[in-house]
């Protein structure tokens, strides 16, 4: 059976990924996607398209209209840790006021699943150890105090309308499409892993490191990498588990890698030295940040195929070398 999945933030990053899965298992696959950060490229044939903002009401009304949805992923938001501390407000108006509105739309139109892309930012002031579903939400940031809003507001959604959902809390997505269709372009660039090939790829003058005194194994600060194809396995997953209830999952490789060791894994994967700069630490960078992510491999059966570094990195290097202007090329 062919199932209707509404994709909001469907050309960006993350969402666009997922858009590959779905096709490739046969869904009926729309995007609803303001173009903001996203590119029109990123959008597979074979998806729809319809440029909108989440926050046009009488748009989002018209893209729900057509009724029969198996499931709504909302993948579109602001996410920059940085500037929601810059701009608080605009931030929590924008992703709560959205995610409320979309999430209203949900019921309105009788959608039964609902899949959240959360992060792991939930978790603000986290200590050394892998972080499982347990941990206390704690967020350091307005972007991150934004996703525990709409996490909150999907349980009462469930609660007093049946609407099943699924928070995905996800720690740092990297890699590429294997097939090479699909990358990373944000704009600016903030991602690790393709501002540390840009710099292999002479794109960058030189990579800066924030901080070396953590205390970390290198020093440097240490996080998880899950390949977005992994992830968007991932969706799959949660999305099978919302048959029986609501789920939330930590979404990483459960293990840590550290800057330097990413770094390091550019320059095995590309064969080209990565020239860095030593910078002063960044506020609010917390020293270690891995999932503990056994709960959506026991549950729903999640088995992330592309663990290693060197993976996620060769098939972000193999896009972005054959990208030099990403989707605008
Ligand atoms: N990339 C990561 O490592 C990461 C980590 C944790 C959480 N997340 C979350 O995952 C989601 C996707 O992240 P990404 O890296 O793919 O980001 P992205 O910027 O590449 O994608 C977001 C998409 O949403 C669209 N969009 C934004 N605002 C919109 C609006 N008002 N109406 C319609 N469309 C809108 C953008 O055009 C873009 O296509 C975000 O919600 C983000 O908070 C990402």
């Amino acid at each position: 059976m062919t199932r209707r999945i509404l994709v909001t933030g469907g050309a960006g990053f993350v969402g666009s990924h997922l858009v590959a899965a779905l096709l490739e298992r046969g869904d009926d696959v729309t995007v609803f996607d303001d173009l903001s950060t996203g590119h029109r490229a990123a959008v597979l044939p074979g998806a729809r398209l319809i440029v909108g903002d989440l926050a046009d009401a009488a748009a989002l009304d018209a893209a729900l209209a057509p009724g029969g949805w198996h499931a709504v992923f909302h993948f579109a938001a602001l996410s920059l840790v940085g500037d929601s501390m810059r701009q608080p407000m605009h931030y929590l108006r924008t992703n709560i006021g959205n995610g409320l509105a979309l999430i209203d739309a949900c019921v309105r139109h009788g959608v039964p699943r609902f899949v959240l892309s959360s992060t792991a930012a939930l978790f603000g002031s986290a200590g050394a150890g892998a972080i499982d579903e347990s941990a206390a939400i704690d967020p350091g940031s307005p972007y991150g105090e934004s996703k525990a809003a709409l996490e909150r507001a999907l349980l009462w959604a469930d609660r007093i309308h049946g609407l099943r959902s699924a928070a995905l809390r996800y720690f740092n997505a990297a890699g590429a499409d294997p097939a090479g269709r699909l990358g990373e372009d944000h704009r600016p660039e903030s991602h690790l892993v393709p501002l540390v090939i840009d710099a292999a790829l002479g794109r960058r003058a030189e990579m800066s490191i924030f901080g070396t005194d953590y205390p970390t194994p290198d020093g440097t600060c240490v996080r998880d990498y899950v390949h977005v194809t992994d992830l968007a396995q991932a969706h799959l997953c949660a999305l099978a588990q919302l048959n029986h209830s609501s789920v939330t999952y930590n979404l990483g490789n459960g293990a840590g890698t550290s800057v330097l060791e990413v770094i390091r894994a550019v320059e095995r994967v590309g064969g080209r030295k990565v020239p860095v700069a030593i910078a002063p630490r960044r506020p609010g960078d917390p020293a270690f940040l891995v999932a503990a992510s056994g709960r959506i491999r026991r549950e729903a059966g999640w088995n992330p195929e592309y663990g290693a570094i060197d993976a996620i990195v060769a098939s972000a290097w193999a896009w972005r070398e054959a990208h030099p202007l990403g989707y605008a090329g």
